[in-house]
């Protein structure tokens, strides 16, 4: 039993139009909390560990706890990068035992995009490590790099067969519409499913048949957590993510990756005041973060059954 790529994953996924959930990790209660929830439904997964967070845990726990999950339940686990902001970052999470990595280079202009991004992937694939890379570019906030909304920018259909050709890149990250964080539509939620309808028909035709997309910045940021947030002392006023329907959408089509950080920061956040705010005694850490990793267990069965499809999806 050892970490995978993402290569069958996404196989699977493609043909069988569902999507592999890409859970952010940062300590032991969100791995086991999203970790559960596979477990009980068979389903594979990718565990994503961003720059922030690679500081913060240090890359040898995140793995050992990883080999842990995998020893504990014998999913299909991939570790995965998330967001690599240059190829010394990529090389350290392969030296730490990432089975894949994102290379972002979506903030150079395109011909230094092509070029960073081409080095991470002939790197990496001499390491047997696959590569996501971004065309297009997100609204919102990652680690310190923040992109307002009018600085973000679709992907165009015809680039994108171009970069996947020029770069040898595995999967490749779209923009349509969605954003990172916990507010992502002032007024009423709307993807540009037609793009992602035409990149994908533009990929097939360039022979990249079944090439694999990946959706960032896919939280619902479900109310139940805003409002518990609200309702123990926090303030998320107008909170609002990606409709259920929107994403299950995605996911039936060439959509194979979808990236969720936000929904389980809220879950974390708002049962960890609930619990503190309804005991003003309790000072024992295995309350308020067991009830967190329980909530994150609920909320990603949720993701299992209502958005990605992925039950069955671990052998
Ligand atoms: O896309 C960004 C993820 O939500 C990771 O966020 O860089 O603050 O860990 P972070
Ligand atoms: P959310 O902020 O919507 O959870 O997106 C997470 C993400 O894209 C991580 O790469
Ligand atoms: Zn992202």
């Amino acid at each position: 039993m050892a970490l995978v790529t993402t290569t069958k994953m996404f196989e699977k996924a493609i043909e069988g139009n569902y999507a592999i959930g890409a859970f952010n990790i940062n300590n032991m209660e969100i791995i086991q909390g999203v970790i559960d929830a596979c477990a009980i439904h068979k389903s594979a997964v990718i565990l994503q560990v961003s720059g922030g967070a690679m500081k913060y845990a240090r890359p040898t726990y995140l793995r050992k706890m990883v080999e842990a999950a995998i020893e504990d339940t014998g999913l299909d686990i991939a570790l995965h990068l998330d967001h690599g902001s240059d190829l010394a970052q990529c090389k350290l999470a392969i030296a730490s035992g990432f089975t894949s990595v994102m290379y972002d280079g979506s903030h150079f202009d395109y011909e230094e995009n092509v070029r960073t991004t081409k080095e991470v992937v002939d790197f990496a694939h001499s390491k047997g490590v696959v590569v996501e890379a971004e065309l297009g570019k997100l609204a919102g906030v990652e680690d310190a790099v923040s992109v307002s909304a009018a600085d973000a920018t679709y992907t165009d259909p015809e680039q994108a067969v171009d970069y996947v050709t020029r770069t040898g890149i595995d999967s490749l990250a779209i923009a349509i519409g969605t954003s990172h964080g916990a507010y992502k539509f002032k007024g009423e939620p709307k993807l540009d499913f037609e793009r992602l309808t035409l990149i994908t028909k533009k990929l097939e035709e360039a022979g990249l048949h079944n090439f694999p997309i990946v959706l960032h910045g896919a939280s619902a940021v479900d109310q139940e957590y805003v409002t518990m947030i609200n309702e123990f002392g926090g303030e998320m006023k107008g909170a609002k993510g990606i409709p259920l329907e929107m994403l299950r959408k995605a996911a039936s089509m060439s959509v194979c990756k979808i990236n969720m950080d936000t929904d389980l920061r809220l879950a974390m956040t708002g049962s960890i005041r609930k619990v503190l705010t309804k005991n003003l005694g309790e000072i024992d850490p295995r309350k308020y973060l067991g009830e967190a990793r329980t909530n994150i267990t609920k909320l990603v069965e949720g993701k299992i059954t209502n958005v990605l499809g992925s039950t069955n999806s671990s052998k």
